[in-house]
């Protein structure tokens, strides 16, 4: 963590510098619009084509337009400003301005993110967003103060499932000693070693190779993750178990929120709320592609049946009392509006 956060602080120091010359420079302005006042920057983990970076650059144009050329966000993706953990840190100290993330990824700094990601905890993608999008959903947006982030709205990433390099997991007991990949997230961990695995905490960008050089056997992620990181070159099994349904958030450094205009809020806070409807739109699509895409490539996908399930979802129960003993209330009332 120390060696993270120095990382954290250099990053910050030489992107302060970058971000000021940009600025100063007055950045770069479209025929009919001004010189952008503020240039900044947003960090996304995924490739040009997927999803959630199809949504970045959405908001970025919507923010652009709205703003009458006066606010320019450029958009890195494929990981180019870091990983997920040491992008959040940079945010803090507002060496990076905007960013996607995985709320995996959030919830070592904001521990009461677990909550929204408990494993089975939602029914389906319905549920998801009906508490994403209500009064729950709301009072999580509004949770990071004190952590030097703003939330601005909510992103799909569908639900996760493990997938394996040598053979397939089609039973509880064939997770018995796998070394899986897991986000680098304590709660990620317990999920898998609840399951009788062992957990390998790793950044996104290295899971292709561990799984290559087979110093992990499997991993865990979502149809167009698992396809579009071309994961199933290399672990061509995929159980359908959906163990978790992590829900991503946009987020931007309290310190560039606060150098931003008030007059700029409400129109960002807008785009991204436009932007994260684009996306869950494109979201769907994408889920069933990644599916066909890999199926066509010849993976061998697994159905767990109804029964093994349960037992997956018994096996991973006590995480509930560990990780969210002050959360039940609000784990009951979404449960409960699961069976609605
Ligand atoms: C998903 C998520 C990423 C995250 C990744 C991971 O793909 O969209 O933001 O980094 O999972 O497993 O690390």
């Amino acid at each position: 963590m120390m060696r993270r956060m120095l990382l954290a602080v250099c990053m910050f120091g030489m992107l302060a510098i970058g971000s000021a010359s940009c600025s100063s420079a007055g950045g770069r302005n479209r025929e009919g619009y001004p010189v952008p006042e503020f240039v900044l920057t947003y960090a996304e983990n995924q490739p040009e084509d997927y999803p959630t970076t199809k949504g970045a650059y959405r908001f970025a144009e919507l923010v652009y337009e709205k703003t009458g050329g006066k606010v320019e966000i450029q958009v890195s993706a494929a990981g180019v400003l870091g990983e997920e953990q040491s992008t959040i840190e940079q945010m803090r100290f507002g060496g990076i301005d905007f960013a996607r993330v995985s709320l995996s990824s959030l919830s070592d700094f904001v521990p009461g993110m677990n909550v929204l990601q408990m494993p089975y905890l939602y029914t389906d993608t319905e549920h998801m967003w009906h508490i994403l999008e209500g009064e729950i959903g709301d009072r999580f947006l509004d949770s990071l103060d004190g952590f030097g982030l703003v939330a601005l709205s909510w992103y799909d990433a569908g639900a996760r499932n493990f997938y394996s390099a040598k053979k397939p997991i089609e039973t509880l007991e064939d997770m018995k000693g796998m070394r899986v990949r897991v986000q680098e997230s304590e709660l990620m961990k317990a999920v898998v070693e609840a399951l009788g695995a062992s957990a390998v905490p790793m950044a996104y960008d290295e899971v292709y190779s561990a799984l290559e050089k087979g110093s992990i056997d499997a991993a865990e992620n979502n149809w167009p993750s698992y396809e579009s990181m071309r994961h199933y070159e290399v672990a061509p099994y995929y159980t359908v178990d959906e163990h978790t349904r992590v829900p991503e958030m946009q987020l931007v450094s309290e310190a560039t929120w606060k150098k931003l205009p008030e007059e700029y809020h409400e129109i960002i806070r807008q785009c991204a709320r436009e932007s994260a409807a684009y996306e869950r739109k494109l979201w769907a699509e994408r889920i069933q592609e990644s599916e066909e895409r890999v199926r066509d490539a010849g993976c061998q996908v697994i159905e767990l049946s109804a029964e093994e399930k349960d037992r997956f979802r018994e096996a991973m129960l006590p995480i509930y009392g560990e990780y969210c003993s002050d959360y039940m209330d609000i784990i009951e009332e979404i449960l409960e509006a699961g069976k609605q």
